[in-house]
C-alpha cells in the first residue's frame, strides 16, 4: 500500500534532502532518506574490512545489517546496530564506495522491502521518501511522485558548498562519477510517466519548496 508515500527522486546535489526535510517539518510528515541506507550498508562493508566492489562481500554484510533511521525530520540518527553512523556515512570514502552497494540487484530488493515496511509501520500520516527509484520501483503507485532535478553545474556547486573545505573541482568530479555509475542502475535523470518534474536550476530554496508543495497539494 503506497498511499502514505510522497516519493521524491533526483540526482546528488539536486536539493532533495534539504527540501524533503523542510517540507516534512512544516507539514508534519515523516522523512525517510533511502540514500542513507545504501550509505550505511557501504559503511558496514568498509567497517568489516571489505571492498564494496566485491558483490559477495556486500551480500555477506547485508545478511546481518541492523539498520535504523529516525523518521522525525529533526531527529534522523542513522545507526548500524548500536553505532551512530550519521556523520560517518557522509564522508567522501563512503560516498565513493556507495555505488558498489547500490549496483547489487538482491541488495536493492532487500532494502526496498525494508523501506516499504518502515513506511507501513510508521505513525505518520505520510512519509516523504527520497531517493533514486522511489517513484519508479519502490512506490510506483504513490499518489505523489516528484523528480527534483537541477543542472549539473548547479548541483556540483551546491554540494561543494555543503562540504566546506573540499576542493570544488574534486567534488564536481566525484559527483559526476557517482551519477554516471548510479544511472546505469536506475534512471533518475528522466521522469517516468506520471511523475511531476520540478527543476530547481533557477529556483532558490524557498521557491523550490513552494514548487514541491504545489505538486503535493495537487496530487494528494
Ligand atoms: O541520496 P544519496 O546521494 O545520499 O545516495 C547515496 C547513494 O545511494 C547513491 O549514490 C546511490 O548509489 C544509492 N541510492 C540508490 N537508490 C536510492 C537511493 C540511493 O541506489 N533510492
Amino acid at each position: 500500500d503506497a498511499s502514505k508515500f510522497i516519493a521524491i527522486d533526483g540526482p546528488a546535489g539536486s536539493g532533495k534532502s534539504s527540501v524533503s526535510k523542510e517540507i516534512a517539518r512544516r507539514e508534519g510528515y515523516g522523512y525517510l532518506d533511502t540514500g542513507a541506507a545504501y550509505r550505511a550498508l557501504a559503511w558496514h562493508v568498509l567497517d568489516r574490512g571489505d571492498d564494496t566492489a566485491d558483490a559477495d562481500a556486500v551480500r555477506a554484510a547485508a545478511s546481518a545489517f541492523p539498520f535504523s533511521q529516525g523518521l522525525d525530520p529533526d531527529d534522523r540518527i542513522v545507526r548500524v546496530g548500536d553505532v551512530d553512523v550519521t556523520a560517518a556515512i557522509r564522508e567522501p570514502r563512503v560516498s565513493n564506495a556507495v555505488s558498489g552497494v547500490a549496483r547489487v540487484p538482491e541488495i536493492r530488493v532487500q532494502v526496498n522491502e525494508m523501506f516499504r515496511r518502515i513506511v507501513a509501520e510508521s505513525e505518520y500520516p505520510a512519509v516523504i521518501v527520497e531517493g533514486r527509484d522511489i517513484t519508479t520501483v519502490v512506490a510506483p503507485d504513490a499518489p505523489v511522485r516528484i523528480l527534483l532535478t537541477a543542472a549539473p553545474e548547479v548541483r556540483a556547486a551546491r554540494r561543494a558548498g555543503e562540504l566546506a573545505g573540499e576542493n570544488a573541482a574534486v567534488v564536481a568530479e566525484a559527483l559526476h562519477k557517482r551519477d554516471a555509475s548510479d544511472s546505469t542502475v536506475v534512471d533518475f535523470l528522466n521522469a517516468a510517466e506520471g511523475v511531476d518534474v520540478v527543476d530547481s536550476t533557477e529556483l532558490d530554496f524557498a521557491q523550490t519548496i513552494d514548487a514541491v508543495l504545489t505538486v503535493i497539494a495537487q496530487r494528494r
